[in-house]
């Protein structure tokens, strides 16, 4: 790799004051790293994954235990990158591990097999238990990439702890970990805030003083999604109408709709937009409905990222709709840098295929994941 390695990419995410302890997650955790070899914590964007994981390795930091921490983006698609970012990460907790596998990552690049085994006879020798967080994994799409990761999870030593933090499953052999009591796993039903936990947020750490109804119905709006509970606890600050904010708040919320274009819709590549922006007239759509949308091949691959992206931003019933409601508002005002003006002129010239109408259709793929 030429250009050197940035440091902040390595350290754990500092934490924030007022986090609420959510023990049973920790407790999940634990019990992960344990009895498993790779513990999967896959939910959309802003449900509090990486801030579970570094408040549970601050929790639980032992002398017998070490961690070490890799916040991946988009640049370690290249496979020297990541291997680079992935042995540097190992070296902050196991400083002994990694020259070698590293010095083979030169050009002329040694087989990725290789490097991985000769990284992974070292990792053999180390004589604590490590935890090594891949953070953001749903940016590595690259094949070569999870081929390599296959291949460390078949070999890893039994003290060495993988957490793959992402808004999107990752392409590793899941079922077959799965099957063998492997992997551990925290989803976006595990990562709602319980309406406890929403209480404790909302009135002790956002200073809020709702009455249990409030919090309640709030909980209830969000389906627990800690980062529309933030963005709601900042739009109400100084309200005086708090239940009738409460009653209004959907995905629609400018603050939400902000949250959503900054962090899922703007790092999507212009053909993914695109498709959202011609979609977004509609309420809902079935799966098979894309392909009638275009013959292009590039359009079928763009729906299929689209449903991933669906899948990043919503997953339960009232984000569902509220995802319906707030795309559209996302994708044809701000995507696509249009003006409203020009996304009604468009709304108006589009032709939908035979078939598409402004109907409720479902996007079956994106509901069932
Ligand atoms: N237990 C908690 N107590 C208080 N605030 C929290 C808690 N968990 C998450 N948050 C807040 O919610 C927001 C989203 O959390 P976080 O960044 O951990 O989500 P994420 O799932 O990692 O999101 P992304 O997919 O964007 O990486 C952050 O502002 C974070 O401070
Ligand atoms: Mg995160």
């Amino acid at each position: 790799m030429d250009s050197p390695l940035l440091e902040t990419k390595l350290y754990v995410p500092k934490l924030r004051r007022g986090v609420v302890a959510r023990p049973r997650l920790s407790e999940h955790l634990s019990r992960g790293a344990a009895e498993s070899k790779l513990t999967l914590i896959s939910a959309p964007a802003g449900f509090g994954k990486t801030t579970l994981v570094a408040e549970w390795l601050a929790a639980t930091a032992t002398k017998e235990r070490s961690a070490a921490w890799l916040s991946l983006d988009q640049s370690d698609n290249d496979p020297a990158s990541f291997w680079s970012y992935l042995i540097a990460a190992l070296q902050t907790a196991a400083p002994a591990v990694g020259a070698t596998a590293l010095s083979l990552l030169q050009p002329p690049q040694a087989p990725v097999e290789a490097v991985l085994a000769t990284l992974l006879n070292e990792l053999s020798a180390v004589p604590n238990d490590l935890v090594l967080v891949l953070d953001d994994y749903h940016v590595i799409d690259a094949r070569e990439i999870q081929g390599g990761m296959e291949f460390l999870l078949d070999h890893l030593p039994p003290r060495l702890h993988l957490v793959i933090a992402t808004r999107a499953d990752p392409a590793l052999p899941l079922s077959r970990l799965r099957a063998r009591g492997e992997l551990a796993e925290i989803r976006a039903a595990d990562l709602r805030f319980t309406p406890d936990e929403a209480g404790a947020y909302l009135n002790e750490v956002m200073g809020l003083d709702l009455a249990a109804r409030d919090v309640a119905a709030l909980e209830g709006r969000t389906e627990g999604w800690i980062a529309a509970l933030q963005l709601a606890a900042l739009s109400m600050r100084g309200r005086d109408d708090v239940a009738g904010f409460i009653a209004g708040f959907a995905g629609d919320d400018r603050y939400i709709v902000d949250y959503l274009v900054e962090e899922v819709l703007q790092r999507q590549p212009e053909r993914v937009r695109e498709f959202l922006l011609q979609t977004s007239i509609l309420d809902r759509l079935t799966g098979p409905s894309e392909a009638t949308f275009s013959s292009s091949r590039s359009t079928a691959v763009a729906a299929g990222i689209a449903t991933t992206i669906f899948s990043q931003m919503c997953c339960g019933p009232t984000y569902w709709t509220s995802c319906t409601t707030a795309c559209p508002t996302c994708t044809e005002g701000r995507v696509s840098g249009t003006s409203s003006k020009t996304c009604d002129r468009k709304r108006s010239r589009t032709r939908w295929p035979p078939g598409i109408s402004r109907e409720r259709r479902t996007w079956s793929s994106a509901r069932s994941r």
